[in-house]
């Protein structure tokens, strides 16, 4: 495995541990998602580049850093990354969202987009794609290969737990892509479920079953 970060922090991993309980309701774990998330992008946005300024404090000149170069976009993999965004919109409110809606064809297994609306300036953006959960790795890496049809070359894939046959997925089809996860774990079960993992991801934010 490569490219990938494995975020210890343990705020973090002892929010990963209450999603993981069967115990945990719908409310609390939408909430431990946007926390998880915000706290997630601290990393993800660490080599974002700076420049330096001049800014006027109340009492002198100070010369200061703030961010500069490329624009973010973020791009939650419907429908369970939706959960993620708003923990990385408290931080970067100013970044721009796109949505990405796969289905998987019950023929060839492949997924298939049926829901695709991204910022008009996508090319000028970095990108990071929010799923939760990367299973066998078939939509992240579907969703990378249609971020990169337009002409984006700097994409960050931001998951909760990862599978490690998901990860090395990834890295063969996508080496140019750095991998954000909280978790990692061995396998799938027979119905493409991580396991220990935590369930369905979307019908626990959402309240579906
Ligand atoms: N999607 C989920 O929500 N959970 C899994 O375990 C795998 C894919």
């Amino acid at each position: 495995m490569k490219n990938v970060h494995l975020l210890d922090h343990p705020l973090i991993q002892h929010k990963i541990s209450l999603l993981r309980d069967i115990n945990t309701d719908t409310k609390e774990f939408r909430e431990l998602v946007q926390e998880v998330s915000m706290l997630m992008s601290y990393e993800v946005t660490r080599n974002m580049p700076l420049k330096e300024v001049e800014i006027e404090t109340p009492v002198g000149i100070a010369r200061t850093k703030v961010i500069s170069g490329k624009k973010l976009g973020i791009v939650p993999v419907l429908r369970a990354g939706l959960g993620m965004a708003d923990g990385m919109l408290q931080l970067l409110p100013m970044a721009k969202v796109g949505h990405i809606g796969l289905y998987r064809d019950p023929g060839t297994l492949e997924p298939v987009e049926y829901y695709c609306k991204m910022p008009c300036d996508i090319e000028e953006r970095d990108i990071v794609i929010m799923d939760p959960m990367i299973a066998t790795g078939g939509s992240a890496s579907r969703a990378i290969a249609y971020i990169k049809e337009r002409n984006v070359n700097n994409i960050k894939l931001m998951c909760l737990i990862a599978s490690k046959p998901g990860i090395e997925k990834i890295n063969k089809e996508h080496p140019d892509v750095e991998i954000y996860c909280a978790a990692i774990d061995e396998s799938l079960n027979d119905h493409g479920y991580i396991i220990p993992g935590l369930g369905d991801a979307g019908d626990r934010i959402f309240g579906t079953k």
